[in-house]
């Protein structure tokens, strides 16, 4: 079938695993590390901000040790390269390997390990070092800075524009999720509904798996360059 249109993507954790980053619920990964609620969620930032702090400064200075893989350097190019419409990149991840490896249409609906948010004067700001001993924000000098990070109970970022995209939509691919949280797992209905064609590109079916035309099962990094050489030609 000859693709054209407006493409609309979604990654998630599966998409970093190959650059040595843990997913959240494979075996081993970060949730059975993790309590959730000792880590992500408000309150637990309110009990212990230090436990919270060492989590994510632990996490921000890991991933700067990672490098973009074929995954994410393949949907680079499509972004560069697709002349049947828009692409627009919608991230569940808050590493930067989307970004490192060309991404510019991106969305980080999750927020990012290298930002920071100050919650007194509401600025964020490009952040690499820790935050746990408390630094002044640089904007109001407060020492109120956490992590970007979108915890469960908070409002993802950006959703207007993701659904104004989900919308337009002719093509939806989910690469590297669960399907396990809203409401980005919701996402592929919305996209069906709109009568785009969607693909799912993962290790294991997704929980939303029934809600796809499509799926296709293995590594991201060997199927997600296979899939973009379909639609663009060989790199
Ligand atoms: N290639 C493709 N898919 C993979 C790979 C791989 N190399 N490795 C793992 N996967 C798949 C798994 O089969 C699983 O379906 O990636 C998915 C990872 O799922 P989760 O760990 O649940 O991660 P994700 O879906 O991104 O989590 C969603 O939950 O914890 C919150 O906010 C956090 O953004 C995160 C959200």
């Amino acid at each position: 079938m000859e693709m054209t249109g407006n493409i609309v993507i979604l990654t998630g954790a599966g998409c970093s695993a190959e650059s040595g980053i843990d997913t959240f619920r494979d075996g081993g990964g970060l949730w059975e590390q993790h309590r959730v609620e000792d880590v992500a969620t408000p309150e637990a930032y309110e009990r212990d901000p230090a436990l919270v702090q060492r989590f994510y400064d632990m996490r921000r200075a890991a991933i700067q040790t990672k490098a973009p893989n074929a995954a994410h350097h393949a949907l680079a190019r499509l972004e560069r390269e697709w002349d049947g419409g828009t692409v627009t990149l919608v991230t569940q991840n808050v590493d930067d390997l989307h970004d490192r490896a060309g991404s510019k249409n991106l969305i980080h609906m999750h927020g990012e390990h290298l930002s920071a948010w100050c919650t007194a004067c509401d600025t964020r700001m490009g952040w690499t070092a820790t935050l746990i001993e408390g630094p002044p924000c640089p904007s109001c000098g407060a020492a109120a800075l956490r992590p970007d990070i979108v915890w469960f109970g908070e409002m993802p970022y950006r959703m207007e524009e993701i659904h104004d995209a989900l919308r337009d939509c002719d093509i939806f691919v989910s690469i590297g999720t669960s399907g396990a949280v809203y409401p980005a797992a919701g996402f592929v209905r919305l996209a069906r509904e709109m009568g785009a064609h969607c693909l799912e590109l993962n290790l294991e079916r997704s929980q939303g798996s029934a809600w796809f035309h499509e799926t296709r099962l293995g590594p991201a990094g060997d199927i997600v360059p296979a899939w973009v050489e379909e639609l663009v030609g060989p790199d």
